[in-house]
């Protein structure tokens, strides 16, 4: 065994040449401030894990107290590997650290826990051993089977908000979560080869999410567990870890061109309400309603860039430089506004067709070609 802190992530040969064996399992663990709770898990996993199964345990630690440090000191008697990869740019959250963890995996099969021991190491066996029997990709540890329970989510606030949360998140991926009662679990197993880090792009606590939609393992099976009380410390998450989640949703949701532009249309949809709010304040001034409409126009568009910024292409900002994107954006909006009166004079004078069919292909065109040029000239693919 070796406890070591590499400089650089990603290379399991950094580590040395002690890797387990096939048919091994990697334990990924996250860890925020924990250090009341590594020695207790270690030990755990002890006892429960490499009796039945080869293991190696990597920690993967934003913390800003000695987590890392406890960890090491642990590790010294325990007899399998452990390794601690602290991160100094904490990116992606929890969802960010499980995914360095996976990139350093050597074993056939990963498991993904919490170091607070609310997921059972004593699961660990079991959730590998099923899934080698099934044939499985991705094994899940499920609160909401038989023989599962959420004993451990304190509060009927947080029970609610949880079950309103799966509800949502199954609604949003009916066929790529089919089999996963509990896509919210933070413990489960799964097969290195199914793992497509490059693609993916976790935000927060939902990697397990986030594996099902983007990563795809092709059999998916469940073993219930009973999601225990916290060994020491609190919960990290917090209701900005909710606005995350959200974030998050919507990244995965609008990951195609067509939903994207369907969202594009919905969130455009929403820009009337500040741009008429605008006009009717502008009025009110006593101000002229053409200049108005211009102004209360521009309202809309800030309101739909600041959507679509984070919601649509979040990933797609470092293309370019902020002040780049907005003018390019607000340009778009208003060429939109510009052009449509000429177009539909075009369909009604040369083409002579009705007003109503003439403005609303005016208005589907130049929405097509707003999403477009949005896509293509302000955030770059
Ligand atoms: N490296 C790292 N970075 N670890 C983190 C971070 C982070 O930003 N945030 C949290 N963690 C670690 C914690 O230290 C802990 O080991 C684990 O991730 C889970 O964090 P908790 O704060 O204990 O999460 P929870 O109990 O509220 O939520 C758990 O249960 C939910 C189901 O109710 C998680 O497993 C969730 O993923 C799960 O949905
Ligand atoms: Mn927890």
């Amino acid at each position: 065994y070796e406890s070591t802190v590499p400089d650089e992530l990603g290379d399991p040969a950094v580590r040395g040449a002690e890797v387990p064996e096939p048919g091994a399992v990697t334990i990924v663990v996250p860890t925020f401030n924990e250090s009341g709770n590594v020695r207790e898990l270690l030990r755990r996993i002890t006892e429960s894990v490499p009796g039945r199964l080869p293991c190696e345990v990597v920690f993967v630690d934003d913390s800003t107290d000695d987590t890392p440090e406890v960890i090491s000191k642990v590790a010294q008697d325990c007899p399998f590997p452990v390794t601690v990869l602290h991160r100094d740019e904490p990116v992606g959250g929890l969802g960010g650290a499980v995914v360095e963890g996976m990139k350093a995996a050597t074993s056939d099969w990963i498991v993904v826990m919490d170091g607070d021991l609310q997921h059972p190491p004593s699961l660990v066996p079991e959730l590998v051993a099923t899934g080698e029997r099934a044939a499985a990709g991705l094994v899940v540890a499920s609160r909401y089977i038989k023989g599962g329970s959420r004993a451990g989510l304190a509060g009927s606030y947080r029970v609610a908000v949880s079950r309103a949360a799966t509800w949502l998140t199954k609604s949003l991926f009916p066929r790529r979560l089919h089999g996963i009662s509990d896509p919210m679990s933070g413990f489960f197993a799964i097969r290195r080869s199914a793992v497509t880090a490059a693609i993916l792009q976790p935000l927060g606590y939902k990697i397990l999410l986030e594996l099902a939609v983007r990563s795809r393992p092709r059999q998916v099976t469940e073993v219930p567990f009973v999601f225990q009380d916290r060994f020491a410390g609190e919960s990290k998450s917090t209701a900005w870890e909710g606005l995350r989640f959200l974030r998050h949703l919507a990244g995965l949701r609008t990951a195609s061109p067509v939903a994207r532009m369907v969202a594009f249309g919905l969130i455009g949809a929403t820009g009337f309400v500040p741009n008429l709010l605008g006009l009717y304040a502008l009025t009110a001034l006593g101000i002229h309603y053409l200049p108005a409409e211009i102004l209360a126009n521009q309202l809309g568009v800030a309101w739909n860039f600041c959507l679509v910024e984070h919601l649509l292409f979040r990933e797609r900002r470092r293309h370019r430089a902020r002040w780049d994107r907005v003018g390019r954006f607000a340009l778009l909006a208003n060429a939109d506004l510009v052009l449509r009166i000429p177009l539909i004079a075009l369909l009604v004078g040369q083409f002579g067709m009705g007003v109503l069919p003439a403005t609303a292909l005016a208005l589907v065109t130049t929405f097509v070609l707003r999403f477009a040029g949005t896509e293509a000239l302000v955030y770059l693919p």
